[in-house]
């Protein structure tokens, strides 16, 4: 192999560059670092972390920002989960996914013939799963920040009140879900301009929704659960066709669970525990692929995406037929994060031959969206939060309730609408994540955080409905066995597969036409996909975990307590976020 060095024209002589692939340098910063979907959000959380707050303040100030300036997916009509470790190791976890109305039941989106009817379960007040958002902010807040919340939620309330200018990544993004807001009065009113997609350089105002922001600022969670807010999404939802009621509002929870861990070649994964499926699904494949030479293979060899198609489709199969939120099923989670269960399965992994995915067996009885969003944040003294949330499809079930400019999510799509039949994300489930009043669907979201000898090594998430956890996985994998610099392993092409459709996604460049050839005589079948996941990360100490020079840093916060230099990189997937640091 040519070293990087090696290819530096010599007319630059000393310039050996940072990335050894046609790649940005990822953003650095000594203090303090945000990488979020929008630039607005990130700055609102940089500005916070300058006076002083932690992480977790940051994380609330970040993700009340993208409720307004990404209304995609940035979200108080939704949910979310958040993965916190302190500075002194201590890890945890807030699950504010949403909950089923109690009127919801398994057949709630089906006919009386048992048919699945299309589209109640994703557009429209039907879709709508009980909020969850601002209760986990608040008990991430009361529990392990250290401002207030009327502070924290300032920027967001002066960014609906006072508007900001879209540009044109702004603006095309809204355009795209147009064609449903001028369905729904309450969306139309706001995010559009007499019918039409407001155009790069307005400023988009949002009072009712600063309103809203500004009684959650005063009275807390109360003012969404049981006061004003509540009552205008509920009478909102029975004038369309809805299910949601006050005790549904009254009864919401955020919980505080235990993370997953799992480690890889020596590298520790802290991640999403049920009732999401992300951190079952990233150890479980990263386990299975330990057993295998993967760096030795290469990025993106045949023999290398195939094991990892065989690992995914394996753990994609658990995460269909068996998970669902803990509260309601029986889950031994441990088994799929065990090290000899991964040796099992790759028992059954021939090297030159797909397995077919129905031979894994089917479930017994079979669903995910979108318009999620990540954050990940470091603080100076070394606290770290990965947090994703979600409206579930993009700009969620697409209808506001008026007078609070509140977008509610479309989560019930999450659950399964009727076991074996498969969601928007082609995902075929089991029993185990069928409706019940009060329960959470089943979630791909995967909040991750790396550490390394005890020390906090990277920050990672995505959105992507079930390629949430793909996505995650590729960038571990491209930093871990291929030795990436952090802005290579972002931008490097994905593939994705998640045992039903039996197939091999990937996108345009990932894999070379010999590649998908010797993939295609193991029995893959080769589709081209689009872009799904748009990653925000983190790494500490130093931007790649290969080889250091003798005066590097070595990866991962310094055990002496210095500052570390920190790295971030928003994906350029998508065109409106940023990775900001001080
Ligand atoms: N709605 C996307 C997810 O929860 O994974």
């Amino acid at each position: 192999m040519v070293a990087a060095a090696a290819l530096v024209p010599a007319v630059l002589p000393g310039l050996v560059p940072a990335v050894s692939a046609a790649s940005r340098e990822p953003v650095a910063a000594d203090n303090g670092m945000v990488v979020s979907a929008h630039r607005l959000a990130s700055t609102a959380g940089v500005e916070v972390l300058k006076r002083g707050g932690n992480a977790i303040d940051a994380a609330v100030a970040v993700a009340y920002a993208l409720a307004v300036t990404y209304p995609e997916a940035g979200n108080i009509g939704g949910g979310g989960f958040m993965t916190i470790r302190l500075a002194d190791g201590r890890e945890t976890f807030i699950d504010f996914r949403e909950t089923a109305p109690a009127a919801a039941g398994p057949t709630l989106y089906q006919d009386a013939a048992g048919k699945v009817i299309p589209g109640q379960s994703t557009r429209g007040y039907k879709a709508v799963g009980v909020p969850g958002t601002v209760a986990g902010l608040e008990l991430a807040l009361t529990r392990y920040g250290t401002r207030p919340r009327a502070e924290l939620m300032a920027p967001a309330i002066a960014l609906a009140r006072d508007g900001f200018v879209l540009d044109s990544g702004d603006a095309r993004f809204l355009a795209s879900g147009a064609e449903d807001f001028a369905r729904d009065p309450g969306s139309a009113a706001i995010f559009l301009n007499r019918g039409q997609p407001w155009p790069a350089g307005h400023r988009l105002v949002q009072s009712d929704l600063a309103a809203a922001l500004a009684l959650i600022a005063r009275d807390g969670p109360a003012a969404f659960y049981t006061g004003p807010i509540a009552q205008r999404i509920v009478a909102a939802s029975r004038a369309n066709g809805g299910i949601l009621a006050p005790g549904d509002f009254a009864a919401y929870q955020a919980v505080e669970r235990q993370p997953i861990t799992c480690e890889y070649r020596g590298w520790r994964i802290v991640s999403a525990p049920p009732p999401s499926s992300g951190g079952v699904v990233l150890c479980e494949t990263l386990n299975i692929l330990e057993g295998y030479p993967m760096a030795a293979l290469g990025f993106h060899s045949a023999q290398g995406v195939h094991y990892e198609v065989e690992a995914l489709r394996r753990a994609f199969h658990d995460r269909n037929t068996q998970l669902g939120d803990p509260a309601f099923v029986k889950l031994d989670v441990a088994r799929f994060t065990d090290k000899g269960y991964a040796a099992r399965q790759r028992e059954g992994i021939a090297p030159d031959k797909a397995t077919p995915s129905a031979s894994l067996g089917l479930p017994t009885a079979l669903p995910e969206g979108q318009s999620t969003t990540h954050v990940s944040i470091v603080d100076k003294a070394g606290n770290a939060v990965s947090l994703t949330y979600t409206l579930n499809d993009w700009f969620g079930a697409r209808v506001t309730a008026p007078g609070t400019g509140i977008l509610l999510n479309d989560e019930m799509d999450d659950f399964s609408a009727k076991p074996g039949v498969p969601n928007m994300f082609g995902l075929v489930e089991g029993s185990n994540n069928a409706i019940a009043p009060g329960k959470r669907p089943l979630s791909s979201m995967s909040p991750t955080i790396v550490t390394r000898d005890g020390r906090l090594a990277m920050v990672v998430g995505t959105p992507g409905g079930s390629h949430i956890p793909t996505g995650v996985l590729q960038v571990i994998r491209n930093v871990v066995d291929y030795g990436m610099d952090l802005a290579e392993a972002v931008e490097a092409p994905r593939i994705h597969a998640q045992w039903l459709p039996d197939e091999v996604a990937y996108e345009r460049f990932a894999l070379s036409p010999d590649t998908m050839a010797a993939l295609s005589a193991r029995g893959h079948q080769l589709v081209e996909m689009g872009y799904h996941n748009q990653i925000a990360a983190i790494v500490v100490g130093r931007p790649a975990a290969g080889p250091a020079a003798a005066d590097d840093r070595p990866i991962g916060a310094p055990a002496n307590g210095a500052t570390a230099r920190l790295y971030g990189v928003i994906d350029p997937r998508l065109p409106t976020g940023s990775a900001e640091g001080y």
